[in-house]
């Protein structure tokens, strides 16, 4: 089956500018991630024009309220035939049941994954919160949280991978941002990691948004990543 590993993350505040890429792109070789900023203002139409078009869609919405409504909004994700969709796992063990329900009793049957801690916290903001815990084994709490409440698997640094891979197991599904092939441009993230050492850390799929979306030939730096990743993916 066809599985592409890359997900490239759709940062752009509008539909034009994310169509213009993604008109450069192969539904065979990549999925799409849609964030917070386009779906405010693309829409769910947007979402589902993607997925009709072939792509997987990753709906990075990160949704955290009571049970009852995130279960109403993961219903009404995965009705727009989205690949995976994701919650917070701060939002306990109930709301990810209730998520994970719902999303089993769609048609389209969407992977679900959950946050974790957020990649900009660390453990002064999570002491902030009221959060003593040492931030990594908070990370794993929340990752074993994840995957007793039966959802597929938690978004993750690259450099939590090879932990959360020993501590959950083969089949749970660990995908990681803060990718940067060699010699790319780091941007603002700090705790980077190639493709394929991400997947040889226990990733199993890596969203990668400006290394790909900046390029002058975006198409091109992804068929590298695809190469240097190739002996890496079982
Ligand atoms: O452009 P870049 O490759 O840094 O984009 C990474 C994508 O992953 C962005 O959409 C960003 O919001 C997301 N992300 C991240 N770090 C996290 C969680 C999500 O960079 N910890």
């Amino acid at each position: 089956m066809n599985d592409p590993k890359i997900i490239v993350a759709l940062d752009y505040a509008d539909a034009t500018s994310a169509n213009k890429l993604v008109s450069q792109l192969d539904p065979k070789l990549c999925r799409l991630k849609v964030g917070k900023e386009l779906f405010t203002a693309a829409g769910p139409q947007f979402v589902e024009q993607l997925a009709r078009s072939n792509f997987g869609v990753f709906l990075d919405l990160k949704f955290h309220d009571i049970p009852n409504t995130v279960a109403k909004a993961c219903t009404a994700a995965s009705n727009l035939g989205v690949w995976m969709l994701n919650v917070h796992a701060s939002g306990g063990s109930e709301m990810m049941q209730a998520a994970k329900q719902a999303v089993d009793a769609s048609s389209s049957k969407p992977l679900l994954i959950a946050v974790t801690v957020l990649t900009s916290m660390n453990q002064h903001t999570l002491n902030q919160v009221g959060i003593h815990t040492n931030l990594a084994e908070h990370v794993l709490n929340l990752a074993k949280l994840t995957q007793l409440a039966g959802l597929d698997g938690v978004v993750c640094s690259a450099l939590e991978a090879k932990t959360l891979r020993t501590e959950l197991g083969s089949q749970f599904c660990l995908v990681t941002p803060g990718i940067r092939p060699e010699n790319a441009n780091k941007d603002d993230q700090s705790r980077i990691v190639t493709p394929s050492e991400a997947l040889a850390l226990g990733s199993s799929y890596l969203v990668i948004g400006r290394p790909i979306t900046q390029a002058p030939d975006p198409a091109k730096v992804l068929d590298n990543i695809i190469s240097e990743c190739r002996a890496y993916i079982k």
